[in-house]
């Protein structure tokens, strides 16, 4: 392998800058070229590549959101379209792609490594939601994570003044990690995931039961998978008399400088990548399971939907009485 390009598609996480500069760095060493290919797929059609070199990755590390930009790319699910971003990297002579992005971003890549002549591509997980088979943490998830429970713990200092009930609502798209991991950690009174179908009622009667007991006020944690925190206030409505407050914390949540904890995961994953396209692996994406490296193929990656660690959001509700 003597030329290998790297891309960050679908929506950015902190950590993503950290990646390229593994996956820029660790091929440098081994004596291959790096071509940097901006607005993700998007930028592999519009032929908007660079080579990178050592320096290109300076002072990169600490950077949240990703030098290389990113794009959703609906147009890449069309063939003819894929046939122009392989012209643009064959005449390059670029045999590996690095795809850092979520299991859609993956679609791609596995079609790329079917449709090209000699076309190897590896997946590294990235992206705030938690949400790719084959890995324990996805690059993002903890600087979210991270970036979430700071949000609640000012929340909560203002509920417990104002004795409120307070609905914050975080990303996760049809995954309930985000929710469960900052409920979990911020104590949270109530958490709501997609994984595990809520009954408001129910909800309702906690807070009333809280009140009765002398709990000022309340935290609910709703993954947007779920509804909307609006959504959950006015149903919340429909059974208890209260006053609530939501806030929806959006895209803060994917912004910011990288927590240890992502930068050593996107390092990690990044050079791994580099290590199985010199083996000569393709279609598969690396991942981290019980701290080991990991390699899954992308078959296997799509064949189930994510799961939630079911033993996690029961301990949740058990220490949240
Ligand atoms: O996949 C990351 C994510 O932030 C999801 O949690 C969220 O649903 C979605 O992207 C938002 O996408 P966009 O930035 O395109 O609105």
């Amino acid at each position: 392998m003597k030329k290998i390009a790297v891309l960050t598609s679908g929506g950015d996480s902190p950590g993503m800058n950290a990646a390229i500069r593994a996956v820029v760095r660790k091929a440098i060493y081994h004596d291959i070229e790096v071509y940097g290919v901006y607005q993700g797929y998007l930028g592999l059609i519009n032929d908007n590549i660079e080579k990178l070199e050592l320096g290109s990755v300076g002072d990169m590390i600490q950077r949240g959101g990703t030098f290389l930009y990113s794009a959703r790319c609906p147009e890449f699910k069309e063939k003819e379209v894929r046939a122009k971003a392989i012209e643009n990297l064959e005449k390059r002579g670029i045999e590996g792609l690095v795809v850092i992005g979520g299991d859609g971003s993956y679609r791609g890549a596995q079609r790329l490594s079917e449709e090209a002549k000699s076309l190897k591509t590896i997946g590294v997980p990235g992206t705030i939601d938690n949400d790719i088979n084959g890995t324990d943490f996805t690059i993002g998830f903890d600087t979210a994570l991270n970036t979430i429970i700071d949000s609640v713990d000012k929340i909560r200092d203002t509920a417990s003044s104002h004795e409120r009930t307070f609905i914050i609502e975080v990303m996760g798209r049809d995954a309930g990690d985000l929710a469960l991991w900052s409920g979990l950690a911020a104590g949270a009174e109530t958490i709501l995931i997609p994984e595990v179908k809520s009954d408001i009622e129910e909800i309702a009667e906690k807070i009333q039961q809280g009140m009765e007991r002398g709990k000022k006020h309340s935290i609910i944690v709703c993954a947007e998978g779920v509804m909307t925190g609006n959504q959950c206030g006015e149903e919340l409505k429909k059974f208890i008399n209260i006053d609530t407050r939501v806030s929806c914390l959006g895209h803060i949540q994917r912004g910011g400088t990288p927590t240890g904890m992502d930068r050593v995961l996107a390092s990690r994953l990044g050079g791994y990548a580099v290590e199985l396209l010199i083996e000569g692996e393709s279609a598969k994406a690396v991942g981290i399971q019980k701290n080991i490296l990991t390699r899954t193929n992308f078959d296997e990656i799509f064949q189930s939907e994510h799961s939630i660690d079911n033993k996690m959001y029961e301990l949740a509700n058990q220490l949240s009485i």
